[in-house]
């Protein structure tokens, strides 16, 4: 059977490790003069090797080789490590077992001594996902740690755990692996397995790869798995799922010129076409740094990843963005592309992002968009009341206190708000009108909450079902003008008045 390569190529002692020298430096030194501690933290993004050099260090307080540059990989503790099997070697995912009884019962595990090693390691991964009252029964352990006891706790988040934790940790923290190294790295790998691979193609996988050597052998496996005799720059590509140059010129045009609708469609079709949303907002990332790039640089194509033919469009779209805007739209891509790693709605974030990048600070377009609207002469209608009075106060106050709980504090929901509308509630379901199809995703992607949150304020189980009212379509639309006016009124101190 397949292994994936992330588990072939785990480095099995410091040797193998790629980068992070400073940690296996003190490491190393600390195993051979027997001075390791009771507490380390391990921080760094995913795929940098916490938990290969989490196992290495488990192995080299255990291994029996009399030998300098312990671990030896080879001895009997060494290989039960490395198949998981020494009962003294003790890995717990928080982000799975983020109960208190668990950390209860390592508190009382901890007193036993080594059953068979020298030292009883605790491996915890994604430690900042502990409740906090396991957090406060791990506390009670690092402050009395028992003799020949050791903690590696991992992270990817510091910032979430409580100083008290910190203080009683030597942190080392994981740094990005080098485009460099991991190209070197995965020549050797490819060597190793018979695997040809042009130049082109490994640069273009280390650079996606971002410093993550887990997400660069998950590249290279699928490449692999391709089949050919010999992977090309362009099979890379294909299997990156990037979509092309062209598209990102056009979508930043798009937003540029405030065409929200038109940007969120353009998405929707790329992403239909079955290329990856995360991918997308990398590329999207890379596509202003060249705007960016080029207004510095002479000959751009020169520092540019992207085609000759695009050099020249990207050219004139760097001259029509000012620097400043630039930053802002990297910035703010980049700040969701971070919150999509962790959810599990990443599309719905992006979306969001677009409409905030053509909104946010750009007054000029946002007048011109008004006045465009107003002589199109969009009247301020209400639609017909169809429901009784004392009925229709109630759904809206229901609506509002769903939209208003805490739990619907998230950019989906914000902006669903703005397109839908309590239409009815029966004995098994209420009805939520959704301006169009935008909303009616978002309506559907968050029917769980909405379900649970409805339940909560009305008292009864009832299935969600959405309904598209071009009326409340035309009323949303309104109300956006309304909202554009508004902010421009504060932004500029001007009064805009809507026919
Ligand atoms: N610094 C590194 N050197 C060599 N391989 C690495 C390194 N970091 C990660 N890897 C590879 O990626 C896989 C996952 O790494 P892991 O240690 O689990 O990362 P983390 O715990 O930081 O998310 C490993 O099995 C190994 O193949
Ligand atoms: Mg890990
Ligand atoms: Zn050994």
């Amino acid at each position: 059977m397949y292994q994936a390569l992330y588990r072939t190529f785990r480095p099995e002692t410091f040797e193998g490790i790629l980068g992070q020298e400073h940690i296996v430096r003190i490491l190393k030194n600390q195993i051979s003069e027997n001075t390791f501690g009771h507490a380390y933290l391990f921080c760094g993004t995913r795929g940098t090797g916490k938990t290969t050099v989490a196992r290495i260090l488990a192995k080299g307080v255990n291994c029996t080789a009399d030998i300098a540059d312990r671990p030896c990989g080879t001895c009997s503790n060494c290989i039960a490590i490395r198949d998981g099997v020494f009962i003294d070697v003790i890995e717990i995912d928080a982000a799975s077992n983020t109960g208190v009884d668990n950390i209860r019962e390592l508190r009382e595990s901890v007193n036993y001594p080594p059953a068979v090693g020298r030292c009883k390691v605790y491996i915890i991964d994604e430690v900042h996902m502990l409740s906090t009252g396991a957090f406060n029964a791990l506390l009670k352990t690092l402050e009395e740690p028992p003799k020949n006891i050791m903690f590696i706790l991992a992270t990817t988040e510091p910032q979430k755990l409580p100083a008290t934790i910190l203080s009683r940790c030597l942190r080392l923290d994981f740094r990005r692996i080098s485009e460099k190294q991991m190209r070197e790295g995965f020549r050797e790998i490819c060597s190793k397995l018979g695997f040809k691979i042009s130049d082109s193609a490994l640069g273009l996988i280390v650079a996606n790869a971002d410093g993550s050597v887990r997400d660069g052998l998950s590249i290279l496996d699928q490449c692999i798995s391709f089949g050919k005799d010999e992977i090309v720059k362009q099979d890379v590509l294909d299997i990156l799922g990037t979509a092309g140059e062209e598209v990102f010129i056009e979508i930043t045009d798009l937003v540029e010129r405030n065409l929200i609708a038109e940007a969120l469609l353009l998405l929707n079709r790329v992403l239909d076409d079955g290329k990856d949303v995360r991918q997308f907002m990398k590329d999207w990332i890379a596509h202003y740094r060249s705007l960016m790039i080029t207004k510095f640089v002479k000959n751009p194509e020169d520092v540019l990843n992207v085609s000759l033919e695009n050099v020249e469009r990207i050219r004139e779209q760097s001259n029509k963005i000012d620097l400043a805007n630039i930053n802002k739209c990297i910035m703010e891509l980049s700040r969701t592309l971070n919150e999509a790693k962790w959810s599990t709605q990443p599309r719905i974030l992006l979306e969001v992002c677009i409409v905030k990048l053509a909104f946010d600070g750009k007054p000029e377009i946002i007048e011109h968009k008004v006045e465009t609207e107003k002589t199109i002469k969009t009247k301020k209608q209400k639609a017909p009341v169809q429901v009784k009075m004392d009925q229709k106060i109630d759904k809206e106050k229901i609506w509002r206190k769903v939209f208003e709980d805490g739990e619907s504090d998230k950019g989906s929901m914000n902006f669903l708000r703005k397109g839908s509308r309590l239409k009815d509630i029966d004995e098994y379901s209420f009805y939520v009108e959704v301006a169009n199809d935008i909303f009616m995703r978002y309506a559907n992607d968050n029917c769980q909450l909405l379900e649970s949150l409805m339940e909560k304020y009305t008292g009864r189980k009832l299935k969600m079902e959405c309904i598209l009212s071009p009326k409340l379509n035309e009323e949303t639309q309104q109300k956006t003008i309304e909202d554009i006016a508004g902010e421009l009124e504060n932004r500029l101190g001007i009064d805009v008045e809507i026919e």
